[in-house]
């Protein structure tokens, strides 16, 4: 669902527990790379490409705590608030978008900065 200023509506809050992610399909965001939205353990919500800079390992599928995620292949981590990378062998940074919670739904804002 769309709403007037550009965002869309991804996923209940609920949908997502602290610590993990889910993977936004490529044909919903618009975007080139799918968008992982990630929650961490204080229970905010952040939003990052979904593939992993290094090869092809799904961001949403790895481990979110404190401002990182970890790559679930080779464990490289990206920040969340950011991208940038932290800890080899990925060595490029990758995308945030914004995210919004409102009233305990998820808003996407594709390649908006957060
Ligand atoms: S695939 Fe992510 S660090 Fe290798």
């Amino acid at each position: 669902m769309t709403e007037p200023d550009g965002g869309i509506r991804v996923a209940a809050l609920d949908d997502i527990s602290e610590g993990e992610g889910l993977a936004i399909s490529s044909e919903i965001t618009g975007t080139e790379d799918d968008i992982a939205i990630l929650r961490d353990l204080d229970g905010s919500c952040w939003a990052l490409n979904d593939t992993c800079t290094h090869a092809q390992a799904s961001l949403a599928d790895g481990w979110v705590e404190d401002g990182y995620v970890e790559c679930p292949v080779h464990s490289s981590r990206f920040c969340l608030r950011d991208g940038h990378v932290d800890g080899p062998p990925a060595t490029v940074d990758t995308v945030p978008h914004r995210v919004e919670v409102r009233e305990g739904e998820i808003y996407l804002f594709p390649n908006q900065r957060p």
